[in-house]
Protein backbone atom coordinates (compact mmCIF):
# COMPACT_ATOMS: atom_id res chain seq x y z
CA UNK A 1 0.00 0.00 0.00
CA UNK A 2 1.43 3.42 -0.71
CA UNK A 3 2.26 5.91 1.87
CA UNK A 4 0.13 8.66 -0.56
CA UNK A 5 -3.20 6.37 0.71
CA UNK A 6 -6.06 8.99 1.64
CA UNK A 7 -4.70 11.86 0.05
CA UNK A 8 -7.60 11.39 -2.60
CA UNK A 9 -10.70 12.23 -0.55
CA UNK A 10 -13.49 13.41 -3.29
CA UNK A 11 -16.39 15.08 -3.05
CA UNK A 12 -19.48 14.70 -5.46
CA UNK A 13 -19.43 18.60 -6.85
CA UNK A 14 -18.68 19.62 -10.60
CA UNK A 15 -18.46 17.03 -12.85
CA UNK A 16 -21.99 15.17 -11.41
CA UNK A 17 -25.00 16.19 -9.25
CA UNK A 18 -23.91 17.47 -6.22
CA UNK A 19 -27.76 17.11 -4.66
CA UNK A 20 -28.19 13.53 -4.78
CA UNK A 21 -24.79 11.11 -3.78
CA UNK A 22 -26.70 8.10 -5.31
CA UNK A 23 -26.64 9.36 -8.87
CA UNK A 24 -23.20 8.29 -9.54
CA UNK A 25 -21.28 9.63 -12.60
CA UNK A 26 -21.66 7.68 -15.66
CA UNK A 27 -18.56 7.41 -17.58
CA UNK A 28 -18.95 5.34 -20.11
CA UNK A 29 -20.95 2.32 -21.63
CA UNK A 30 -19.32 -0.82 -23.34
CA UNK A 31 -20.08 -3.54 -25.79
CA UNK A 32 -22.70 -1.13 -26.98
CA UNK A 33 -24.79 -0.51 -23.59
CA UNK A 34 -24.18 -4.06 -22.48
CA UNK A 35 -21.66 -2.28 -19.51
CA UNK A 36 -21.94 0.88 -17.84
CA UNK A 37 -19.05 2.11 -15.95
CA UNK A 38 -19.72 4.75 -13.71
CA UNK A 39 -18.29 5.98 -9.87
CA UNK A 40 -18.81 3.74 -7.09
CA UNK A 41 -21.44 4.28 -4.75
CA UNK A 42 -23.72 3.27 -1.90
CA UNK A 43 -25.38 0.93 -4.55
CA UNK A 44 -23.07 -0.07 -5.99
CA UNK A 45 -20.31 -1.09 -3.10
CA UNK A 46 -21.87 -4.32 -1.49
CA UNK A 47 -21.30 -5.60 -5.66
CA UNK A 48 -17.45 -3.99 -5.57
CA UNK A 49 -16.77 -6.15 -2.83
CA UNK A 50 -18.09 -9.47 -4.22
CA UNK A 51 -15.90 -8.46 -7.29
CA UNK A 52 -12.57 -7.82 -5.46
CA UNK A 53 -13.46 -10.93 -2.61
CA UNK A 54 -14.29 -13.12 -5.81
CA UNK A 55 -12.30 -12.07 -8.62
CA UNK A 56 -9.00 -10.21 -6.90
CA UNK A 57 -8.72 -12.21 -4.06
CA UNK A 58 -9.08 -15.31 -5.72
CA UNK A 59 -7.11 -14.42 -9.13
CA UNK A 60 -4.79 -11.85 -8.42
CA UNK A 61 -1.01 -12.96 -8.76
CA UNK A 62 0.13 -11.74 -5.31
CA UNK A 63 -3.23 -12.64 -3.67
CA UNK A 64 -2.61 -16.32 -4.85
CA UNK A 65 1.64 -16.33 -4.21
CA UNK A 66 0.98 -14.97 -0.86
CA UNK A 67 -2.06 -17.11 -0.28
CA UNK A 68 -4.82 -14.49 0.66
CA UNK A 69 -6.85 -16.79 -1.70
CA UNK A 70 -7.00 -19.65 0.68
CA UNK A 71 -6.86 -17.16 4.76
CA UNK A 72 -10.42 -15.85 5.09
CA UNK A 73 -8.77 -13.41 7.56
CA UNK A 74 -6.79 -11.77 4.84
CA UNK A 75 -9.69 -11.57 2.40
CA UNK A 76 -11.60 -9.41 5.29
CA UNK A 77 -8.58 -7.16 5.72
CA UNK A 78 -8.41 -6.61 2.23
CA UNK A 79 -11.73 -5.84 1.50
CA UNK A 80 -11.55 -3.34 4.22
CA UNK A 81 -8.71 -2.09 2.87
CA UNK A 82 -11.20 -1.82 -0.32
CA UNK A 83 -13.57 0.01 1.76
CA UNK A 84 -10.90 2.51 3.17
CA UNK A 85 -9.88 3.00 -0.68
CA UNK A 86 -13.09 3.82 -1.30
CA UNK A 87 -13.67 6.57 0.39
CA UNK A 88 -11.07 8.61 -1.53
CA UNK A 89 -14.00 8.95 -4.10
CA UNK A 90 -12.14 7.94 -7.17
CA UNK A 91 -13.12 4.17 -7.72
CA UNK A 92 -14.82 3.22 -10.74
CA UNK A 93 -17.07 -0.24 -11.35
CA UNK A 94 -18.48 -1.83 -14.50
CA UNK A 95 -22.42 -2.62 -14.09
CA UNK A 96 -23.38 -5.36 -16.26
CA UNK A 97 -26.66 -3.29 -17.71
CA UNK A 98 -29.29 -6.21 -18.24
CA UNK A 99 -28.70 -7.63 -14.24
CA UNK A 100 -27.55 -4.56 -12.71
CA UNK A 101 -24.46 -6.61 -11.16
CA UNK A 102 -21.22 -4.98 -10.68
CA UNK A 103 -18.96 -7.03 -12.71
CA UNK A 104 -15.53 -5.03 -12.18
CA UNK A 105 -14.06 -2.88 -9.95
CA UNK A 106 -10.80 -0.55 -10.13
CA UNK A 107 -9.75 1.57 -7.11
CA UNK A 108 -7.20 4.38 -6.68
CA UNK A 109 -5.83 6.34 -4.65
CA UNK A 110 -2.88 9.66 -4.73
CA UNK A 111 -0.71 9.42 -7.01
CA UNK A 112 -3.21 8.32 -8.37
CA UNK A 113 -2.31 4.61 -7.86
CA UNK A 114 -4.70 1.48 -9.50
CA UNK A 115 -4.75 -0.77 -6.56
CA UNK A 116 -7.76 -3.03 -6.91
CA UNK A 117 -8.45 -3.81 -10.35
CA UNK A 118 -10.34 -6.82 -10.89
CA UNK A 119 -13.64 -8.33 -13.18
CA UNK A 120 -15.76 -11.35 -12.24
CA UNK A 121 -14.97 -14.08 -14.06
CA UNK A 122 -17.30 -14.94 -16.14
CA UNK A 123 -17.24 -11.02 -17.66
CA UNK A 124 -13.24 -11.19 -18.50
CA UNK A 125 -12.33 -10.63 -21.91
CA UNK A 126 -14.83 -7.97 -22.87
CA UNK A 127 -12.23 -5.12 -22.71
CA UNK A 128 -13.53 -4.09 -18.98
CA UNK A 129 -10.21 -4.02 -17.38
CA UNK A 130 -9.05 -1.84 -19.95
CA UNK A 131 -11.95 0.75 -20.16
CA UNK A 132 -11.81 1.16 -16.03
CA UNK A 133 -7.56 2.12 -16.79
CA UNK A 134 -8.42 4.17 -19.13
CA UNK A 135 -10.72 6.08 -17.54
CA UNK A 136 -9.25 6.19 -14.24
CA UNK A 137 -6.55 8.37 -16.90
CA UNK A 138 -9.30 10.79 -17.61
CA UNK A 139 -11.03 11.02 -14.23
CA UNK A 140 -7.64 11.62 -12.63
CA UNK A 141 -7.44 14.66 -15.36
CA UNK A 142 -10.55 15.48 -14.60
CA UNK A 143 -10.00 16.51 -11.11
CA UNK A 144 -8.37 19.62 -11.67
CA UNK A 145 -11.89 20.87 -12.45
CA UNK A 146 -12.72 19.61 -8.92
CA UNK A 147 -13.90 16.15 -7.26
CA UNK A 148 -15.96 13.84 -9.02
CA UNK A 149 -17.70 11.18 -6.57
CA UNK A 150 -18.49 11.18 -3.32
CA UNK A 151 -18.52 8.27 -0.81
CA UNK A 152 -18.82 8.58 2.48
CA UNK A 153 -18.56 6.51 5.73
CA UNK A 154 -22.08 5.79 5.96
CA UNK A 155 -22.07 4.28 1.95
CA UNK A 156 -20.14 1.72 3.62
CA UNK A 157 -22.61 0.32 5.53
CA UNK A 158 -22.33 -0.80 9.11
CA UNK A 159 -19.51 -3.55 8.63
CA UNK A 160 -17.06 -0.90 8.10
CA UNK A 161 -18.84 1.59 10.22
CA UNK A 162 -15.67 1.20 12.93
CA UNK A 163 -13.57 3.03 10.41
CA UNK A 164 -12.25 6.54 10.98
CA UNK A 165 -14.01 8.55 8.68
CA UNK A 166 -12.55 11.02 6.45
CA UNK A 167 -12.40 15.02 5.41
CA UNK A 168 -12.55 15.48 1.48
CA UNK A 169 -9.25 16.96 0.21
CA UNK A 170 -8.98 18.26 -3.33
CA UNK A 171 -5.38 16.76 -4.34
CA UNK A 172 -5.00 16.82 -8.30
CA UNK A 173 -2.68 13.75 -8.70
CA UNK A 174 0.01 13.96 -11.18
CA UNK A 175 1.05 10.56 -11.93
CA UNK A 176 -0.67 7.54 -12.44
CA UNK A 177 0.58 4.40 -11.32
CA UNK A 178 -0.22 0.53 -10.74
CA UNK A 179 1.61 -2.38 -9.50
CA UNK A 180 0.65 -4.73 -13.05
CA UNK A 181 0.66 -8.48 -11.47
CA UNK A 182 0.14 -10.33 -14.32
CA UNK A 183 -0.08 -10.79 -18.25
CA UNK A 184 -3.49 -9.38 -18.45
CA UNK A 185 -2.81 -5.97 -17.08
CA UNK A 186 0.81 -5.78 -18.00
CA UNK A 187 -0.80 -5.71 -21.54
CA UNK A 188 -3.22 -3.11 -20.20
CA UNK A 189 -0.74 -0.87 -19.21
CA UNK A 190 1.63 -1.23 -22.52
CA UNK A 191 -1.49 -0.19 -24.72
CA UNK A 192 -2.67 2.76 -22.32
CA UNK A 193 1.33 3.73 -22.54
CA UNK A 194 2.56 3.33 -19.28
CA UNK A 195 6.05 3.36 -18.48
CA UNK A 196 7.40 0.46 -16.80
CA UNK A 197 10.09 1.68 -13.80
CA UNK A 198 10.76 -1.41 -12.34
CA UNK A 199 10.05 -5.08 -13.19
CA UNK A 200 10.51 -7.93 -10.32
CA UNK A 201 10.31 -11.49 -11.05
CA UNK A 202 7.76 -13.74 -8.76
CA UNK A 203 10.70 -15.71 -8.22
CA UNK A 204 12.03 -13.08 -5.91
CA UNK A 205 9.20 -12.85 -3.42
CA UNK A 206 8.80 -15.53 -0.52
CA UNK A 207 6.06 -16.69 1.29
CA UNK A 208 5.56 -19.80 4.24
CA UNK A 209 9.01 -20.78 2.54
CA UNK A 210 7.67 -21.18 -1.10
CA UNK A 211 7.88 -18.54 -4.23
CA UNK A 212 4.87 -16.67 -5.55
CA UNK A 213 6.22 -17.99 -8.33
CA UNK A 214 5.96 -21.74 -7.43
CA UNK A 215 2.36 -21.22 -6.54
CA UNK A 216 1.32 -19.25 -9.86
CA UNK A 217 3.11 -22.65 -11.69
CA UNK A 218 5.29 -20.27 -13.53
CA UNK A 219 8.50 -19.48 -13.15
CA UNK A 220 9.08 -16.72 -16.01
CA UNK A 221 5.96 -14.83 -14.08
CA UNK A 222 6.73 -10.87 -12.97
CA UNK A 223 5.42 -7.59 -11.35
CA UNK A 224 5.74 -4.37 -13.08
CA UNK A 225 5.48 -1.32 -11.47
CA UNK A 226 4.70 1.31 -14.29
CA UNK A 227 3.30 5.13 -14.56
CA UNK A 228 2.07 7.74 -16.70
CA UNK A 229 2.23 11.02 -16.47
CA UNK A 230 -1.26 13.25 -16.18
CA UNK A 231 -0.43 16.15 -17.83
C1 LIG B 1 -6.76 -8.55 -14.89
C2 LIG B 1 -8.25 -8.47 -15.15
C3 LIG B 1 -8.83 -7.34 -14.30
C4 LIG B 1 -8.49 -8.16 -16.63
O1 LIG B 1 -9.87 -7.91 -16.78
P1 LIG B 1 -10.63 -7.95 -18.19
O2 LIG B 1 -11.91 -7.20 -17.98
O3 LIG B 1 -10.71 -9.32 -18.71
O4 LIG B 1 -9.61 -7.07 -19.10
P2 LIG B 1 -9.60 -6.83 -20.67
O5 LIG B 1 -10.74 -7.54 -21.32
O6 LIG B 1 -9.50 -5.36 -20.86
O7 LIG B 1 -8.24 -7.54 -21.13
C5 LIG B 1 -7.01 -6.87 -21.08
C6 LIG B 1 -5.98 -7.57 -21.96
O8 LIG B 1 -5.49 -8.73 -21.29
C7 LIG B 1 -5.64 -9.89 -22.11
N1 LIG B 1 -5.89 -10.99 -21.20
C8 LIG B 1 -7.00 -11.23 -20.49
N2 LIG B 1 -6.82 -12.31 -19.70
C9 LIG B 1 -5.55 -12.73 -19.92
C10 LIG B 1 -4.77 -13.80 -19.39
N3 LIG B 1 -5.25 -14.63 -18.48
N4 LIG B 1 -3.50 -13.93 -19.85
C11 LIG B 1 -3.00 -13.08 -20.76
N5 LIG B 1 -3.69 -12.06 -21.29
C12 LIG B 1 -4.96 -11.89 -20.87
C13 LIG B 1 -6.80 -9.53 -23.02
O9 LIG B 1 -6.78 -10.31 -24.19
C14 LIG B 1 -6.53 -8.06 -23.27
O10 LIG B 1 -5.48 -7.89 -24.20
P3 LIG B 1 -5.76 -7.44 -25.72
O11 LIG B 1 -6.49 -6.15 -25.62
O12 LIG B 1 -4.40 -7.34 -26.28
O13 LIG B 1 -6.61 -8.53 -26.28
C15 LIG B 1 -8.95 -9.83 -14.80
O14 LIG B 1 -8.30 -10.86 -15.50
C16 LIG B 1 -8.96 -10.16 -13.31
O15 LIG B 1 -9.87 -9.77 -12.58
N6 LIG B 1 -7.92 -10.90 -12.85
C17 LIG B 1 -7.81 -11.23 -11.40
C18 LIG B 1 -7.40 -10.03 -10.56
C19 LIG B 1 -6.12 -9.39 -11.08
O16 LIG B 1 -5.18 -10.07 -11.44
N7 LIG B 1 -6.11 -8.04 -11.08
C20 LIG B 1 -5.01 -7.26 -11.59
C21 LIG B 1 -4.06 -6.87 -10.54
S1 LIG B 1 -2.70 -5.93 -11.19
Amino acid sequence: MNSLSHNLLIALTSVCSASDTNSNMEWHTAESGKYRIESLSAATFPGALRVIREAFCQDEAVSIGSEVNKDPAAIEELLELCADAALDGVSLVAVAVDSGDVVAVYQAECSLEIMFLATLREHRGHNLGTILCKLSIDLAKKLKEGPVANMSLTDLGPKFSHMKPREVTKIVPKICQAIWTGEATQKIGRKLGFKVEVKAMMSEFIYNGKTYADRLGDQSSFSELASIVLD
